[in-house]
């Protein structure tokens, strides 16, 4: 079948049949969403939604774009790591790559990466493929390619966690080193063409075909270290390899732009910011945290954005996205449904402060839900006397504002701004094909709350350790905070405050450097969503006990 007839087919067969009969989705600027939000996309039936989710989730867990540009041949890297002898050359590349990173072996790669190991038995959450604990961490993926296995990383290293044990699928990995991952990999193949790969590690041919593969594709990845631990710099990865690509259609991959790149702000500019949670998309229309990508599926835009990211050739991926758009619907349909981990699964309930919730409910209503939506809890319905403590916590209801909405509330507007350098992808035949549309904002959504107190830090930028300094006028609020991993829930975790414990002084000098953020600086100001919200012409209007109150109350939706 020659190119074209085969996207045709491909086109009429997802949109016309689907895998399960999927309903078609109105991705459209302005869609409805409605109350209660879209959790089942595709109006699934009980049993496909599940099976259909399952699936989706394992896409998320296990990168499954085998024509991605960027796949490193498994048995070298694997050898590379566990072998003790091979070549000198080798030998010496083994040692030098030591002293820079400390590496030992596969697995300190993969922590350093800060990805989070698999639970040790399968959950709902977390499914194993083919019934089997993978042998490598979450988001790194080994990949059957028509040249053997390759290895790559999924959506789960920037999107999973690990919350005091229990792993999280559509949860901020709030250690990610994704992007300089890619700036090694860029350096540790700088140092071998394919000739030289080929003679220090003595690969098969397969494993050589793979290396070149992504030799080349990394020609046309840019790249960029992010301000602070925690946030992403994805935005400008997709502009500065676009700015290695030919400006056409399909953003042809020509060695003069990846020789010659064009300017692009974002090479100096920050736009950071962190991973987005997955379980608030129901309750939007418009996606990224500026609200930008006004239209279009947004799992489908993510792995366009993934694949640029790469250097992969963009004909080839829109070939593989049209025959596997069940892949991409599986996987949209498990991140519309994810759910957010209750407060309730790792605190007690019996020591809650249930009546301080209730008056917290009043001030967000007051004061909050006009930008936030509304969350209809348990405790206020008819029947409310006869449940138990634990069922009155929970929301019945969710009902956002049919159209997401951005305000500019005065957080730091830097990665707003940066989407100035991503208006290009607009003109890309795979964007106008599937109506993909990007509009600059000022400004933020103000995202739906469910699930929040597992979200911290908080804001685009990380830029407010706790709740409570999300509720203090900026000047009160924490300069500094030390990212701890969520082992200990009452050590690594703050529940008054809800987010990270503040450190003294004397505690501060001691802690390793890598994990601490300093606000202040540009793309990391902490200023905002006071002024106009709780602060009337600079008085606040909150005070401990309310925000106690608050806090309370954001900790059971
Ligand atoms: C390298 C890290 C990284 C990887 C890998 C990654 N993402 Fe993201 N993702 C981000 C960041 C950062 C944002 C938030 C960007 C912003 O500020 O708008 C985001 C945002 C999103 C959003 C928008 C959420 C919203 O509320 O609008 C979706 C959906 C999403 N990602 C899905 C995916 C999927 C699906 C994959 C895999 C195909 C993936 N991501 C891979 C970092 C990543
Ligand atoms: C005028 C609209 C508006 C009002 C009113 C408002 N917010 Fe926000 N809120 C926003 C916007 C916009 C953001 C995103 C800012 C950013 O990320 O830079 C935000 C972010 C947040 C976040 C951080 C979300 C995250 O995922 O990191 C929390 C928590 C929050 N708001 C709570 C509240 C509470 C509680 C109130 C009431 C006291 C409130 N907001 C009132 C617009 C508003």
């Amino acid at each position: 079948m020659n190119r074209s007839l085969l996207r045709a087919v491909g086109f009429l067969s997802v949109f016309v049949f689907g895998q399960y009969g999927y309903a078609s989705v109105d991705w459209s600027e302005g869609a409805f969403v409605p109350p209660g939000g879209r959790t089942n996309i595709y109006n699934l039936n009980e049993d496909d939604l599940a099976e259909s989710t399952r699936k989706g989730r394992l896409h998320a867990l296990h990168y499954p774009v085998e024509v991605s540009g960027i796949l490193l041949p498994f048995h070298t890297v694997e050898g590379f790591f566990d072998s003790n002898g091979g070549a000198p050359f080798k030998r010496f590349l083994k040692a030098v790559f030591k002293s820079w990173q400390g590496y030992e072996s596969f697995d300190e790669v993969q922590e350093w990466m800060g990805l989070n190991s698999y639970p040790e038995v399968e959950t709902g959450d977390v499914p194993f493929l083919n019934g089997h604990r993978p042998q490598y961490r979450m988001g790194l993926t080994k990949l059957q390619t028509h040249h053997g296995p390759a290895l790559t990383v999924s959506c789960a290293q920037c999107h999973s966690a690990n919350l005091f044990g229990k792993r999280v699928i559509g949860l901020t990995n709030r250690f990610t080193r994704a992007n300089e991952f890619f700036i090694k990999g860029k350096r540790a193949m700088a140092l071998g063409d394919p000739d030289r790969f080929a003679w220090i590690t003595g690969a098969s041919e397969d494993d050589l075909a793979l290396y070149k593969h992504s030799y080349h594709s990394m020609k046309f990845v840019g790249l960029k270290k992010p301000i602070a631990r925690g946030l992403d710099t994805s935005l400008a990865q997709v502009s500065l390899s676009l700015a290695r690509r030919t400006k056409d259609a399909y953003a042809s991959r020509d060695l003069y732009w990846a020789e010659n790149p064009r300017h692009e702000r974002l090479a100096t500019e920050p736009a950071d910011s962190k991973p987005a949670t997955w379980w608030t998309l129901k309750y939007k229309n418009r996606w990224l945290s500026d609200g930008s990508l006004v239209s279009g599926n947004p799992i489908f835009t993510n792995f366009l954005w993934n694949e640029i990211g790469r250097g992969t050739d963009l004909e080839t991926l829109e070939d593989w996205l049209e025959v596997n758009m069940d892949v991409v619907e599986e996987l949209t349909g498990a991140v519309f449904a994810t759910k957010a981990p209750s407060y309730f699964e790792f605190f007690s309930v019996e020591d809650f402060d249930l009546d301080a919730a209730k008056r917290g409910e009043a001030h967000f209503n007051k004061t909050c839900s006009r930008c936030h939506g509304k969350y209809v809890k348990a405790w206020s319905q008819t029947g409310a006397e006869d449940l138990i403590k634990q069922d009155l916590m929970k929301t019945v209801l969710v009902i956002p504002a049919s159209q997401t909405r951005v305000y500019n509330v005065g957080t730091d507007p830097k990665r707003h701004e940066g989407m100035s350098s991503l208006i290009q992808l607009n003109d890309l035949e795979i964007s106008k094909k599937y109506g993909i549309k990007i509009k600059q904002q000022v400004g933020y959504v103000a995202p739906p709350l469910n699930g929040i107190w597992a979200r911290w830090p908080y804001f685009h930028n990380n830029s407010a350790p706790t709740l409570c300094d999300v509720l203090l006028p900026s000047n009160l609020r924490a300069k500094r905070y030390y990212l701890r991993a969520s082992v200990d829930k009452n050590s690594d975790f703050d529940s008054t405050c809800n987010g990270y414990p503040s450190v003294s002084r004397r505690n501060w000098r001691r802690l390793p450097h890598e994990n601490k953020v300093y606000l202040g600086g540009l793309g990391l100001s902490n200023t905002g969503h006071d002024e106009g919200i709780f602060v009337k012409d600079g008085q606040n209007l909150l005070n401990d006990q309310t925000r106690y109150e608050l806090i309370r109350y954001l900790q059971t939706l």
